[in-house]
Parts: structure tokens; sequence; C-alpha cells
């Protein structure tokens, strides 16, 4: 079991706070079975250049990594980014470096409004002209400033992948996510989890729900997709 998408890296964004939280919260995903997780700080590129986030991710990542080597009952990490869409990010040169570690494959957040052409454009040039692997980090929240049905439509024909929280599978946007998947959507899932209290990890608690509709073969599904996703770049 993959969780594609967490804030544990220890004191970098509004996700874990302390090295504490961070062990507490692997711990907790290892207990729910989960054996490989996506380290997805954010990274905003207006507020961070590359080099400052990418430092200060190396050092949040050792220090995890010191305080854990010890510990048996920990998942796997991969290190990446949530990367926040910016204007012309199509045309950056700084997107290999935001990848889950020896992949293609980055997480990209959308913006929390109605999506042009001009982002259209930006998705497709990140996918052909830099060929990376895109995951749309929590598909779900983007839904309701769509009233653009063509340009959603449009998205999701392209070669990409879907990444849903598993919190949703929990609250109103249930109805949305299990009909997502149903249409036949590749999916793949995080629990986007930030600390212990009100953002947990929950991936087995979505993965209930999933099993409950679809049944087993999906998870199964959904999980090979993952695997697939995370091999490693030949040369890396
Ligand atoms: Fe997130």
């Amino acid at each position: 079991m993959i969780d594609f998408h967490s804030h544990i890296l220890p004191g970098i964004d509004d996700g874990s706070q302390s090295i504490q939280e961070s062990i507490a919260l692997l711990k907790e995903e290892y207990g729910h079975g989960i054996r490989q997780v996506a380290l997805t700080p954010h990274f905003y590129a207006q507020k961070d250049p590359l080099l400052k986030f990418e430092q200060k991710r190396a050092e949040a990542l050792q220090h995890l990594l010191d305080a854990t080597k010890d510990y048996e009952n920990i998942p796997e990490l991969y290190v990446g980014a949530e990367v926040y869409y910016f204007p012309s990010i199509g045309s950056s040169d700084i997107l290999h470096e935001l990848c889950l570690s020896d992949t293609s494959v980055m997480l990209l957040e959308m913006p929390f409004n109605q999506w042009t052409e001009k982002i259209l454009d930006d998705v497709e040039k990140i996918i052909f002209d830099h060929k990376i692997t895109v995951v749309l980090a929590h598909i779900e929240r983007y839904y309701e400033f769509q009233r653009k049905k063509d340009i959603w439509n449009e998205i999701f024909s392209m070669p990409l992948y879907a990444q849903i929280n598993t919190g949703s599978f929990l609250n109103r946007k249930k109805r949305f996510c299990l009909k997502f998947i149903k249409a036949g959507h590749s999916v793949l899932l995080g629990s986007d989890c930030h600390n212990m209290e009100y953002r947990p990890p929950n991936l087995h608690l979505g993965r209930e729900v999933i099993e409950k509709k679809f049944g087993e073969e999906k998870l199964h599904e959904i999980d090979i997709l993952g695997e697939k996703l995370l091999i490693k770049n030949e040369n890396t």
C-alpha cells in the first residue's frame, strides 16, 4: 500500500511541526499497512526559490532519516513536492528537481478557481515537453470551481493520473469520488496527512469505502499503478 501524498517531513510546511510528530505519523502509516510513503511538502514557486526549498527539504529529510534509522517498522520514503501551479510552469526548467525520488513523477496542485486554456496548455507542456508523469493532487477539491466542463474533460483526457484524498471518501465529497472512479479514471490515493489530530493518516479508511463499493480488485489495480509509478528511472 502506498500513500501518494503526505506532509510528514518535519518543519518545512504546514504539515508536521516536529520530529516526534513525523515519527508518530510514519508509525501510524506503517500500522495501517502502508509500506511506501511519498513525502510531498508544499512548493510555492513565488514564495521559495528552488534552491532554498531543496535545502530545507534535504535538512528535514536528513533529520527524519537520522531519527528513524533504528526503527524497523517505517515505510519506505519517496521525496518530492506538492507543486502548486504557477503561470508558465510548462516552460520552467526546475520541474525534474521536484519529481519524486529518482522518478519522473510530479504531484501537481492545481488552482482553486476556474481552469483556463493557458493552464491546460501548461499541463500539456509538462507532460509532453518535459516528459513528466503528472499526478494531479486531490482532484476532488477543484471540481466545484470548474463551470467549464469542457476544460475539465480535456484535462482528464490527457495522459495523467488523478490523486484522491482518502479523507474525501469519508465526507460530502464521497459521491463525487466514487463517481469519478466508476467513470473509469485511473486514480492514486493519498492521505494528505498533516498531523495526528485533525488531518491524520486515513488511507485505510478511504480504502475500506472503495473496497465496499468496487471490491478488492479495484484496490489492487490502484496499488499496481502506484508501484509502477514509483519504479526508479534507469541511470539515476
Ligand atoms: Fe497536500
